[in-house]
């Protein structure tokens, strides 16, 4: 199983298990991920959500760019429905789901990070929305959480320049609310989950909605829009090029760029 569900009291520990590909969220990740938040939030005895990733390197280096690399539009909207959908789901369930980001958050990574309600990160983090490196966009809500999280000039920046940040970076503009020693990370995010299950769930569903609304959350058409740019991307020269280029580890060269692109 590519999810790993561990208890840890009324806390539930979700690991995303793919450590080979940098738990790179497959298709059959999403369906199991999905599976899982929703057997929890069905559970009255599993009150809070831990969400991270296996091995030393990553939380998820993003979407499967294996997955991608040959999609059609119609594919990759389907796909970034699939993403969003899942991000929408940690979002919008009553329990409170808390990021553990062990290591690189990048991409569908750091947008399903986006998604949940607090995130921590070790100090060896590394978050970005680098989709720009591969000629396609964030399509799982990050041009949208991203402002939201941080500001419209912080995403702008990630976003349009595919750069990477580090922990205290992150922490600095709002992205992680806590930068912790790696070896620390899993038992402060767990002791967070712990503090929010030990309160009456039907208050702290109603007060994340709540909270919830204060990033505008009720108004679908600019998630619409992103998926509707990420589908376009599909298919052009700079998406092949910058998959291609990803798979076969050599630097990409787009139309338009006298020299290769600096990540
Ligand atoms: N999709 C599919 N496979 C991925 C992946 C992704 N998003 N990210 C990493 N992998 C795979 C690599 O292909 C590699 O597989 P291999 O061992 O079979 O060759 C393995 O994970 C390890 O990655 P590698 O690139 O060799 O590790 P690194 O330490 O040199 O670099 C990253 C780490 C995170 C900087 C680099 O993997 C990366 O840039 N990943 C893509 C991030 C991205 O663009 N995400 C957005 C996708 S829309």
């Amino acid at each position: 199983m590519p999810i790993r569900t561990e208890r840890r009291d009324a806390v539930t520990v979700l690991t995303l298990d793919r450590p080979d590909a940098l738990n790179a969220m497959s298709p059959e990740m999403l369906d199991d991920l999905e599976a899982a938040l929703l057997q929890i939030d069905a559970d009255p005895g599993q009150r809070a959500i831990v969400l991270t990733g296996a091995g030393e390197k990553a939380f998820c280096a993003g979407a499967d760019i294996a997955h991608m690399r040959r999609a059609t539009p119609q594919e990759a909207r389907a796909f970034g429905l699939r993403g969003q959908g899942i991000a929408d789901l940690i979002e919008s369930l009553g329990t409170p789901v808390v990021a553990a980001v062990n290591g690189f958050a990048l991409g569908g990574g750091c947008e399903l990070a986006l998604a949940c309600d607090v995130r921590l990160a070790a100090d060896s983090a590394r978050l970005g929305q680098p989709e720009v490196t591969l000629g396609i966009i964030p399509g799982w809500g990050g041009t949208q959480r991203l402002a939201r999280a941080t500001s419209i000039g912080f995403a702008k920046d990630l976003i349009l320049s595919g750069r990477l940040v580090k922990a205290d970076e992150a922490l600095r503009a709002g992205l992680v609310s806590q930068v912790l020693p790696r070896d620390e990370l899993l038992d402060a995010a767990v002791g967070l989950a712990g503090q929010m299950a030990s309160r009456p769930a039907e208050a702290v569903a109603a007060a994340k909605r709540l909270c919830n609304l204060a990033l505008g959350g009720d108004t679908p058409s600019p998630y619409a829009r992103e998926l509707d740019g990420f589908a376009l991307c599909f298919g052009t020269p700079d998406q092949q090029e910058g998959m291609d280029a990803f798979s076969e580890k050599r630097p990409p060269q787009f139309a338009g760029h006298a020299a290769p692109v600096q990540s």
